[in-house]
């Protein structure tokens, strides 16, 4: 892993106090702040952004926070991998200044009362309609992440581009400071995106994969070719089940309200799709 600064202290915050006193400072001489939210077992798609970060601000913030609000019951909280200690080695090389790892109670103390609730791009039918808890959960704690961290800057993937378009109207919507920062997605050498759930792929399930970025690519390629829209769009979402993928959506939308599309004329064009593998879902995307 290539170290983008020198290497300095690493510190950990686990209090609002401990954050405001490592913070405070640096606003107050009015040295930049770059944030880069994440809930852990860091890979290189999240390393990506700690890079990104460290070359916009000065001091870089990772939040480490696995955020049972973003989670359904029947969803992965419990089983979703945790590697803090690997993480902060990580973050020491790559010269992060500063881990913010709030415990849940920290985060939402009892009696925790108050969320946000996006709609916009947050309702859309792609992620949303597979997982309407999740957008809420995810702006509140994101939300909470901006204030408490006061950043200039915050670095989100395009991997997860549904929630990049929420968190940046999300930020336009409350007049937070921080200007939202989107990162190209990181890939396996085989075009399956970086992601932490990877981990839960079997072998089998991990040669099967990367069909989701090669079908994604084939579409986008036809699209740009002039062929007609849904008839690519159905071959796709046929080429993707026929790997073994469950699909739960393979779509065409506008790139920045993320509407239905009917042909290329209506672009930019984003394809979306999100697909199961055994019990793992992945999802993934790709500009036309
Ligand atoms: P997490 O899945 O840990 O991802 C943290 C950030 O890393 C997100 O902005 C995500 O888009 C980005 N990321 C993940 N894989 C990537 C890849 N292969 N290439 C580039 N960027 C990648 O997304 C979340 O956490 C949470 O929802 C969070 C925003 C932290 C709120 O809890």
């Amino acid at each position: 892993m290539k170290s983008v600064r020198k290497s300095r202290q690493l510190r950990v915050a686990r209090t609002i106090s401990q954050l405001r006193r490592a913070v405070l400072p640096w606003r107050t001489a009015a040295e930049k702040i770059a944030l880069v939210p994440t809930m852990g077992a860091l890979h290189g798609g999240h390393f990506a952004l700690v890079r990104a970060a460290g070359r916009c601000a000065r001091h870089v913030v990772v939040s480490i926070f696995v955020n049972p609000a973003q989670f359904a019951p029947h969803e992965d909280l419990a089983s979703y991998p945790r590697r803090f200690e690997t993480d902060i080695a990580a973050l020491k090389e790559l010269g992060a200044d500063l881990v913010w790892a709030p415990s849940i109670q920290v985060m939402y103390p009892t009696g925790f009362a108050t969320g946000i609730v996006p709609a916009g791009p947050a309702t859309v039918g792609l992620e949303d309609k597979f997982r309407p808890h999740f957008f809420a959960g995810v702006a509140t704690v994101v939300g909470k992440l901006l204030i408490q961290c006061m950043p200039d800057f915050a670095m989100f993937g395009e991997k997860d581009y549904q929630q990049l378009k929420v968190i940046s109207q999300m930020a336009k919507d409350l007049d937070l400071s921080a200007r939202i920062i989107a990162i190209p997605t990181v890939r396996e050498k085989d075009g399956l995106a970086l992601s932490s759930r990877n981990a839960y792929l079997s072998a089998r399930e991990r040669a099967i994969a990367p069909a989701l970025n090669r079908v994604l690519k084939e579409c986008a390629g036809k699209i740009a070719r002039g062929e007609p829209l849904q008839q690519v769009l159905d071959e796709g979402a046929r080429a993707i089940e026929q790997t073994g993928f469950l699909l739960d959506y393979l779509e065409a939308r506008h790139a920045e309200t993320l509407a239905p599309v009917t042909s290329a004329a209506d672009g930019p064009i984003r394809l979306l799709v999100a697909a199961r593998l055994g019990s793992t879902r992945l999802i993934d995307n790709l500009p036309v």
